[in-house]
Order: structure tokens, then sequence, then C-alpha cells
């Protein structure tokens, strides 16, 4: 019966959709209209209570994600200053991420979705990120160059469509923010690594010869492994010979290493694709020293960088309701058979 009744919905150009994001530690919501305007987001997360394991136990942030999901929902309807009856579709976060916590969000999406009568729409949490950018700027279109830089993935992208996208390249091995999230457990700085680092890294010089990564024959990949592995032998080796060392220089040249090659790469890209807009999505996009280069480099060059805010770059439900419009617009509507993907592609 719901799957009759979606058939015969009428897409809407200014749709106002309700968005679901439960992939990793946040359960966020937020009302988007017409695919650029946030109406409210609204975050609850979990991350607190995951300190005292150094990283995020899947277990406790399913169980979190029941108790936070209805009082997420309704304050992001409420701030919205709408009701659900002027929801157009829900749209809900179904990968990649954490099956557990991924299916608290889908079955609360499929609910919500058939008692209104209106269309599910299944959003990849990786696409999410990219689309952020839309919300940034509102008279963004493709063709532009995309730089996904977050703690499951790291590639470079030309985004040529609202729904096609050529990947570059992409890590070979760990993504980006792994890498800062296992350089900060070797530092001894507590979950969540990234910002930690970043606070450390301000501390510190760019004095620690570290490799640099496939820089010129990597093509558009990415590895970051042995950027990992060169910052545990360089700790290791000073703590055999009792020697001091820096924690913080050691902290600012892993952020450089890590942080250049993303940059040099995007540039690259948009040089050789002659594609003179670029963007960034993903929670290490959050780090201050990326966004600063991204920003020196593109304006050195004459190129149009569209960055989001910090907020919209780590996890969040509005991106998911800029690429859920993308997808309603698609008419790329799910049953009431939607299941969660731990892993889905990248494009
Ligand atoms: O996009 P995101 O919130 O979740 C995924 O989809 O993976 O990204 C989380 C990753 C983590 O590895 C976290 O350490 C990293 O983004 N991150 C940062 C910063 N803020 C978050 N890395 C470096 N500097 C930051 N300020
Ligand atoms: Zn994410």
């Amino acid at each position: 019966m719901y799957t009759e009744k979606i058939k015969d919905y009428k897409i809407k150009d200014d749709a106002v959709i309700l968005a679901i994001e439960s992939s990793c530690d946040e359960t966020a919501a937020a009302v988007i209209k017409g695919g650029r305007h946030i109406l409210s987001s609204e975050i609850m997360s979990s991350s607190a209570e995951h300190i005292k394991f150094g990283g995020v136990v899947p277990e406790i942030a399913s169980r979190a994600h029941t108790v936070a999901i209805s009082l997420v929902v309704e304050k992001a309807i409420e701030s919205a200053g709408i009701t659900l009856q002027d929801l157009d579709a829900v749209a809900v976060t179904y990968g990649a991420g954490l099956l557990g916590a991924l299916l608290v969000g889908v079955s609360y999406a499929k609910a919500l979705a058939f008692s209104l009568g209106i269309p599910l729409v299944p959003v990849s949490h990786i696409r999410g990120h990219l689309s952020a950018s839309y919300l940034e700027n509102k008279e963004l279109e493709p063709p532009f160059i995309s730089l996904l830089a977050s703690g499951g993935h790291t590639a470079v992208i030309v985004v040529k469509s609202y729904t096609e996208y050529q990947i570059l390249g992409s890590t070979l091995d760990d993504a980006v923010g792994e890498a800062f999230d296992k350089v900060a457990r070797v530092l001894g700085l507590s979950y969540p690594g990234g910002p930690n680092v970043e606070r450390l890294a301000r501390e510190g010089e760019n004095n620690v010869k570290l490799p640099k990564m496939l820089k010129g024959e990597g093509g558009y990949n990415f590895s970051y492994s042995g950027l990992k592995t060169a910052v545990i032998n360089y700790k290791h080796g000073k703590e055999q010979r009792g020697e001091e060392f820096s924690k913080a220089d050691l902290a600012c040249s892993f952020q450089c290493s890590a942080v250049d090659i993303l940059v040099q790469k995007a540039i690259e890209a948009s040089d050789e694709f002659g594609i003179n807009t670029v963007t960034a999505g993903g929670g290490v996009v959050a780090n201050g020293y990326l966004r600063d280069k991204l920003l020196s480099e593109c304006q050195k060059r004459g190129k149009t960088l569209i960055l989001p805010p910090k907020w919209l770059c780590t996890d969040n439900a509005a991106m998911i309701g800029a690429e859920g419009y993308i997808q309603y617009k698609k008419g790329n509507f799910a049953g009431i058979d939607l299941n969660a993907k731990a892993r889905v592609d990248l494009a």
C-alpha cells in the first residue's frame, strides 16, 4: 500500500525534507527546504561516553541513538517552525557506518515516512559530506573538484553533475582521519583524536623529518600507513635512546605531512581538469591548518574555494538533507525493506 501511494507522488522543487543521520556517534536531524536552505539542524553526540575506551564503542553508540533519536527529531521539527504534516520526504543515512547505529536511524525514518505516507530517501553518508558544499554556497553547481577527507575516506573527486562522480584517487590504506586518530593515541591524546592532534600541533613546529607520501608517483591516490608508522618509530626510537623530544613538534610535523598532500592533489586535479571551483568535505576538513592551506593555495592561483563551516564538515544531518534532496529530485525512493549497509561505494 505504501509503495503504491509513493508511486504517484509528485516531486516538488521546494520540498521540505527531514534528514536523519546516525552512522557513528552523532544522532542528528535537520530540516532542509529546496535542498539548500537549513531550517533547523540538531545534533546530540555520545562522544563523551566513548572517551574512556579510546574510540567509538558500537554497542554504546547504538544505545545512545535509541535514547536520543525521538528527542533530536522533535527538536529539529520544532526549531524549523513546522509540523510533521509539512514534510514532503524523510531522508536517512543508510550507509556507510556502524550497522547497529545506522539501523536506529533507518528504522525511525521508515516508521515516520510510512506513517506520514511520504517518500523515504536513502542517502549515502559519503555523498552527504560532498553535498555539504551546496549548503555553504547556494549558487554552487557542478562541475567542481571535491576533496573528501573523513574518518573513513580520503579521495579527490570530479563532481561532474549532481549525481555523477569521477573518483580520481583514494587512499590505498588508512583514511586521513584514521591516521589522525591513530597518531593521537600514540601521542597519548584522548578520543576524538583529530581535534586533539590539531590543538597540540599549534604549540609545535614542523621540524621532524617524516616521509612525504606518494608525491608525484601516486597519481591521485594516498597512503597514510607509512606516515603513521614513521610517527610511531620516531617516538619509540627517542624513548629507547632516552632522548627528549617534543610531542607538539611531532604532532605539527605529522599534520603538515598528512594535510599538505591533500591540498596539493586537490589543486593538481583542478589544474589538470581545468575546473576552477574546489570544494571540500568530511571531518578532517574541520582542521584549521587544512582550511588555511586550502584557502591560501586557491587564492594564490585564482581558484574559487567553497569551504563549508566546520560544523557542516563533521557529521551532521543537514548535509544528509542536501544530498537527500538530490536523490529525492531523481525519484530515488526506498521501500519499507530498506536496509542499513556498513559499506557503500564512493561513487
Ligand atoms: O566525517 P567524520 O565526522 O566522520 C566520518 O564520516 O568518518 O570524520 C571523523 C574524522 C575523525 O577521524 C576525526 O579525528 C577527524 O575526522 N577530525 C579531525 C578534526 N576534526 C575531526 N581531524 C583533524 N583535525 C580536526 N580538527
Ligand atoms: Zn562523516
